[in-house]
């Protein structure tokens, strides 16, 4: 018998989201009568806009065709795509993207999980914590970590925690790191950043030769007009920066699968011989190694969001969900919990009441309220003692949500 990815074996039982999925089924199974609401997963719950659902019939009407039929498509993406995110994405905020910089792949996920790769296994990483998980986990199954304490923290990855007490910004590394995985708007806090926080960032990368691994599935979400989308919107960002992007949770893709990494050619990491290498030629190597592209499809469909009228219907979707985020934030807040985020972010980070650990929280919301959320402690150790509810969703269902945990905890 072949031997296993040991690594493997340092990971939590089960991923976030799958355990919540199988508390959540434990539940509706001994109970099978209750309507619960969930607002656990951010996932999108309206359909998609009208513009992309065209696109979408267009493209499988070429597919039909011998003359416009599609096999393999580019590596990276087909180039009306790349130019569509150039143009809209990055110039129109003063931005250059060149289209040999944009990586067009199945998901935000992946991407997040792939792009340690690129880098030696014994790269110092550095994670906001509490952050999405995938950054964490994906160095742990690469090797760069030992096991994790009672806390949850994995021996060898460099927390950097983010709390109400820091207004969830966490300062710099006090020590050298190699990696630096950053979230903005954040997911689970619903924290943003400044220009300032961001230039801090790019300072300490160029100071220690480290690499920026910026996630900005969440920036349609940004509403204060002062605040960057991009991190390239600061000086000396390309040569230290990786950016994601994602059609998730603007365009509501996530059951279509669309999401893009910017790789300037500035970027470079360092051979064992000390020279520099390109990060835009190894990520490129490693896409076409592993990645037929995403599909011609789903890439139309992308396209046609930043039509006219897909634009529209794209910020009526962020709107709508935003609206959820501020019923609940205020709603919950008048309840006389603490929150936070949902501001600038479809997420509402909450404080447990009465020092309750997070999964006893979401025990008792699930239980009393019959709402699903997600426990703070699942996003990394700094979560502990907060709760997230997510703005995907009707705005019945965010009504009902906070009336419920308002009424019945
Ligand atoms: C979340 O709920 O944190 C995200 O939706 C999960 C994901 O994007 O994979």
């Amino acid at each position: 018998m072949p031997r296993i990815n040991e690594h493997y074996r340092h990971l939590k039982a089960s991923y976030l989201f799958a355990e919540i999925r199988r508390r959540t089924k434990a539940f509706t199974d001994a109970n099978p009568g209750v309507a619960l609401i969930n607002l656990g997963i951010g996932d999108v719950t309206e359909p998609l806009p009208a513009a992309v659902v065209k696109a979408l019939h267009d493209a499988a009407d070429e597919m039909a065709q011998a003359k416009t039929f599609k096999g393999y498509g580019p590596y990276v993406g087909y180039e009306f795509l790349l130019a569509d995110i150039a143009g809209h994405d990055f110039a129109t905020r003063g931005v250059r993207v060149g289209l040999d910089e944009i990586f067009v792949s199945d998901g935000g996920k992946s991407d997040s999980a792939n792009l340690q790769e690129i880098f030696a296994t014994d790269c110092v990483v550095a994670v906001m914590d509490p952050v999405y998980p995938v950054y964490a986990d994906s160095n742990v199954v690469a090797g760069r970590t030992g096991p994790a304490d009672d806390s949850g923290r994995y021996a060898g990855l460099v927390y950097l925690p983010c709390t109400a007490e820091n207004d969830f910004q966490p300062a710099l590394p006090d020590r050298h790191v190699d990696l630096i995985y950053l979230c903005y708007p954040n997911n689970p806090t619903g924290a943003i950043a400044t220009r300032e926080t961001l230039a801090r960032w790019i300072a300490y990368a160029h100071e220690h030769d480290a690499t920026i691994l910026y996630d900005a599935a969440y920036e349609a979400y940004i509403t204060d007009p002062a605040l960057p989308h991009s991190i390239y919107e600061l000086d000396g960002a390309r040569e230290v920066a990786i950016e994601c992007r994602s059609f998730s949770k603007n365009a509501g893709f996530t059951g279509m699968r669309l999401a893009y990494v910017v790789v300037p050619t500035e970027a470079c990491g360092r051979n064992t011989a000390g020279e520099r290498v390109s990060l835009n030629a190894l990520w490129q190597r490693r896409v076409s190694t592993k990645s037929n592209g995403a599909p011609y499809v789903i890439q139309k469909a992308a396209a046609a969001t930043y039509t006219p009228d897909g634009k529209k219907q794209v910020r009526v979707l962020i709107d709508f969900y935003m609206e959820n985020a501020r019923t609940i934030a205020d709603g919950l807040a008048a309840a006389g919990l603490t929150v936070y985020g949902g501001r600038n972010a479809p997420y509402v980070w909450i404080r447990t009441p009465n020092g309750a650990s997070s999964w006893d929280f979401f025990d008792t919301v699930l239980s009393r309220a019959h709402v699903v959320g997600v426990p703070g402690s699942g996003f990394g150790p700094s979560g502990e003692g907060y709760f997230r509810l997510s703005a995907f969703g009707s705005h019945e269902h965010a009504r009902d949500a906070v009336e419920r945990i308002s009424t019945r905890l």
